[in-house]
């Protein structure tokens, strides 16, 4: 016997007192997982089970086992990474899809599916102030919102090549184009799109701001079509892993139309900012682009996963991802949104319940102040850092990202030059690493021009200012002790 609605109404209310109970003691639990490899897997290892087990002996392994065994993104202590933020407002629209059990595989076959995608797809263009022709798509993904721009790209520029002899049997290569900066996804998509390392140019950065430098585009582009190549895509970085660098979308689109490249612009992160009409200079330009992909999955924090991918013009799109088995034909296509046409997988989840629930239950007003906060946040640190003896600020902070670094009075020589390169990045690292250990936060070290740094990402749901506080008060005292 499986388990009953009615065996599900107790189990479902236990849970969801267990959920809240977590979210409640996780300024207490450690943030980075301390659990060596294997620790998991060895403490659950046993043969399958073949009998019904009682819904106690699990919750009670969610939390002998699993909780330790999860680094605690949600915790107020979390810096490191970028934020992946989990509402639980949007924790809600996840239950409901999964209880739903809908299957979006055609319009047909979830209506309801379809249609709420398109309207939360709506509601957040409009929030973001995109103009109204593009249209959106909820992805797992960005890496995979990336590849799709990919494809669609590498068709476009071949003149839907995959039609007849695909890449192999292009005359002259396919190049594309980003910042080394840009996240490793695109050039993932870029091998895995068939274009290959030969023809993909990491363009040149401004050495102070990190963002791709629009004249280096236009010199690589002219380089390659002179050589008889074809400049095809250009992928936009708006907020890099890194250190959240902005590349000028304005001046990459117009270089890019120049060639009639496509433009991706690669917003995981910063996308969120665009709810804040303060930050869109950010994303000046962005209407002439291509594709746009952002992930409410991360600051937004509508529970992973939700990642958006907007076109400009979805026949691009379809041209290239439609298919139409027998099976599933109907009376309404023609009239209806097919997403299966859109992308890649033929059957979705309802995703969208996550995105409907997040924004009805918090309002975008309430998610608007909380990211005010967190930039807020993050111009204290930078400002606390750039005026402490020792440290220096990295790169600008046009969002919630801060990177650091420590540098000991011993490793400089009397001009301030620093003297040793290899104990700066030894000394880097073990400051982290025990600011980490002490398990109250959790910040990444990360290379930067090829040294290390302290990479201090603000932003997870519960982070007030005291948890800042907190967290520069445990980095100083480490790099001293460090030292
Ligand atoms: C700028 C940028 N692009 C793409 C990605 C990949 O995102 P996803 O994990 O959704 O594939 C990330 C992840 O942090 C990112 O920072």
């Amino acid at each position: 016997m499986t388990v009953t609605p009615e065996e599900f109404r107790v189990a479902g209310h236990e849970m969801v007192d267990w959920i809240a109970d977590f979210r409640l003691r996780l300024p207490d639990l450690p943030v980075r997982s301390q659990v060596a490899p294997g620790q998991v897997r060895a403490a659950l290892e046993g043969p399958p089970p073949e009998l019904p087990e009682r819904f106690a002996d699990v919750l009670a392994d969610l939390d002998r086992v699993v909780v330790p065994g999860i680094t605690q993104i949600q915790s107020p202590g979390y810096f490191a990474w970028f934020p992946s933020n989990a509402s639980l407002a949007s924790v809600l629209g996840d239950m409901a899809s999964s209880g739903l059990g809908a299957l979006g595989i055609t319009w047909q076959s979830a209506p309801a599916l379809t249609e709420v995608e398109e309207v939360v797809t709506d509601w957040l263009r409009e929030l973001c102030g995109l103009a109204p022709q593009w249209r959106g798509a909820i992805h797992d993904s960005a890496s995979s919102a990336c590849f799709v721009a990919m494809l669609v790209a590498r068709e476009r520029a071949s003149g839907m090549s995959g039609e007849r002899g695909g890449l192999q049997a292009e005359p002259a290569p396919l190049v594309v184009y980003a910042s080394p900066q840009a996240h490793s996804s695109v050039p993932k998509a870029v091998l895995l799109a068939g274009f290959g390392r030969d023809n993909l140019r990491l363009v040149d950065v401004d050495p102070a701001t990190y963002a791709m430098d629009p004249e280096a585009l236009r010199a690589a582009m002219a380089r390659d079509a002179a050589a008889g190549r074809v400049p095809a895509a250009v992928v936009a970085s708006v907020g890099t892993t890194g250190t959240t660098a902005v590349d000028p979308v304005a001046a990459v689109v117009e270089v890019a139309a120049e060639y009639g490249a496509w433009v991706h612009v690669d917003a995981a992160m910063a996308g969120s900012a665009m709810l804040l009409p303060e930050c869109r200079h950010l994303f000046d330009g962005v209407d002439g682009a291509d594709s746009l992909s952002w992930n409410p999955h991360k600051w937004l924090g509508t529970v992973l996963d939700t990642s958006l991918l907007y076109v400009r013009d979805v026949a691009h799109l379809t041209d290239v991802m439609s298919t139409n088995p027998s099976y599933l034909r109907s009376a309404v296509d023609g009239e209806v949104t097919q997403y299966k046409d859109w992308g890649i997988p033929l059957g979705r989840r309802f995703r969208a319940l996550k995105l409907w629930f997040h924004l009805r239950l918090d309002g975008a007003e309430a998610i608007r102040a909380r990211l005010r906060r967190d930039l807020d946040n993050a111009g204290w640190l930078a400002a606390q850092a750039g005026a402490t003896p020792g440290w220096e600020v990295l790169a600008p902070v046009p969002l919630q990202t801060v990177c650091l670094r420590h540098v000991p009075e011993r490793l400089r020589d009397p001009s301030g030059t620093v003297t040793d390169l290899e104990a700066l990045d030894t000394h880097t690292l073990a400051w982290v690493e025990r600011v980490n250990a002490t398990g109250r936060v959790f910040l990444t070290a990360a290379l930067l021009d090829g040294r290390w740094m302290a990479r201090v990402s603000i932003g997870a749901e519960p982070t007030e200012r005291i948890d800042v506080e907190t967290l520069w008060a445990l980095a100083q005292e480490a790099a001293q002790a460090a030292d």
